[in-house]
């Protein structure tokens, strides 16, 4: 290799892809993205960022500006020193991780590369992809790695440039030497790992996670049986250092694009190894349990039959920030209910999933109108700014289900709205039904 800045080239400009290119080009690197979508390709080359993602369209269009990065169809162009693969890896039916386009990648890479290029896995792989990877590039001549990303949908941008660590797995400390280059100018620690410990970091910190959530979704529903407050007992762990405060927002569930697939994926890997993992299942089963929870609380706060009611929902994207709605618990609830007969009005800032018996509405407050119950499915922050004495107007029922817990708990008794909360025990409301009904200036139609 000579002492030229390496060329970079990333296959695949989904979230994780695209943010990974603009940020390396952001970087001062000279990128490619080559993707096989050539509508998007077109789209990309204008500067035409086509995901919801904070800070995103500034850096490709900066990107595109200075000409360190471009955008091609073809792995002709992908003949670069680093290749990384930022391509999906779906689910199977039996929970295992569909490795068909890293495996197609790979095989069409092996025509290209130059001698000394490595190929980087960053999307999610089972251990021991690293050996199909050799398998498939077939070309002795190169090297492999592993660099997990923990880019979170929506602060993608921001979580590449300041990044808690960098992980890097290879067999050769001067392999993994280069691939650290990439990342020389941020700060952030770099750990460099053998290629299977780097394929598991990934994977477990996503179920680690997964598991912190499930365990604080469990315990607001003892608080909701034991009269608890869940916020207070979440102040009172998390000032424990070694628990932290960060993640523990209880909710209806966890879901996305990551979290439900690296849960199971986990899983699939223990049944493959003969291994009993009772966290990793207690995990997944504590997650399905509470999406039950939440959604016979929902019908529980509304009082009549889900076939006689009109419910406002409010979100459908998975979490705020983003336009995905890939294993959205927002969107598991609308359907639950849809499925059970409520006619359901929808709107979401920016996603309009088509879902049977769902009406999108304009805004948050057309949501409303005449609906026998609202619910808050996403914690998008313009519903905790809304105008609540506006929707008590607009509601036929004066109750207000908050499954993200965002709403102002005293603006919502002042204008006369029950509120229903997670993880709020007694009336299981931030304010008794008591103090909040006839409180407010609106009140309920
Ligand atoms: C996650 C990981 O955080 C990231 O490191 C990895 O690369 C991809 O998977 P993401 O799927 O974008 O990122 O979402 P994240 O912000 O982690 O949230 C995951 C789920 O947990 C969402 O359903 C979210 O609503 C829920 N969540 C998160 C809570 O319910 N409470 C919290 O306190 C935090």
């Amino acid at each position: 290799m000579t002492n030229r800045e390496p060329q970079i080239v990333v296959i695949g400009t989904g979230y994780v892809g695209l943010t990974t290119a603009a940020c390396l080009a952001h970087l001062g690197h000279d990128v490619v993205g080559v993707d096989v979508d050539e509508a998007k390709v077109w789209a990309l080359r204008r500067g035409e960022v086509p995901i919801v993602e904070a800070g995103l369209v500034g850096m490709v269009s900066r990107g595109l500006e200075s000409g360190r990065l471009r955008f091609e169809t073809s792995y002709e162009h992908a003949a670069g020193d680093v290749v990384l693969l930022c391509l999906p890896t779906p689910t199977t039916a039996a929970g295992d991780l569909d490795l068909s386009y890293i495996e197609s990648a790979a095989r069409q890479l092996r025509d290209v590369l130059e001698p000394g290029a490595i190929v980087v896995t960053k999307s999610t792989v089972p251990v021991g992809t690293h050996r199909d990877l050799l398998r498939w590039l077939d070309r002795p001549d190169l090297a492999v790695a592993s660099n997990p990303e923990f880019l979170r949908e929506g602060t993608a941008v921001h979580d590449f440039c300041h990044p808690d660590r960098v992980v890097i797995g290879a067999a050769d400390v001067g392999v993994a030497e280069r691939v650290a280059g990439l990342y020389r100018s941020l700060s952030a620690p770099i750990l460099i790992t053998d290629l299977a410990s780097a394929e598991l970091v990934k994977v477990a910190a996503n179920t680690f996670l997964a598991a912190k959530l499930s365990f604080v979704n469990e315990m607001s529903r003892v608080c909701e049986a034991t009269g608890g407050d869940i916020d207070e007992v979440i102040a009172g762990i998390a000032s424990d250092h070694r628990i932290g405060t960060a993640f523990m927002r209880p909710g209806p569930g966890w879901g996305g694009s990551c979290f439900p697939k690296d849960t199971r994926g986990m899983a699939a890997l223990g049944r493959q190894h003969g291994l009993e993992l009772p966290m990793v299942t207690a995990t997944i089963a504590s997650n399905d349990a509470h999406m039950d929870h939440i959604d016979l609380s929902i019908r529980t706060s509304l009082g009549r039959p889900l076939a006689d009611a009109t419910v406002a929902v409010w979100g459908a994207t998975f979490k705020a920030g983003t336009d995905d709605c890939r294993d959205s618990p927002a969107l598991a609830i609308v359907r639950r209910l849809a499925a059970a007969g409520a006619r359901i009005r929808l709107f979401d800032p920016v996603a309009r999933p088509s879902v049977a018996g769902v009406e999108h509405c304009g805004d948050a407050y057309d949501a409303c109108d005449n609906a026998d119950l609202l619910v808050i499915a996403t914690e998008w922050p313009e519903f905790g700014e809304a105008d609540m004495n506006k929707v008590a107007r607009l509601l036929a029922a004066p109750t207000v289900f908050d499954t993200r817990g965002i709403l102002d708990p005293a603006a919502v008794a002042a204008a006369g709205l029950i509120l229903h909360r997670p993880g709020h025990g007694a009336s299981w409301a931030g304010v008794s039904n008591r103090d909040a009904v006839g409180t407010g200036s609106g009140g309920p139609r």
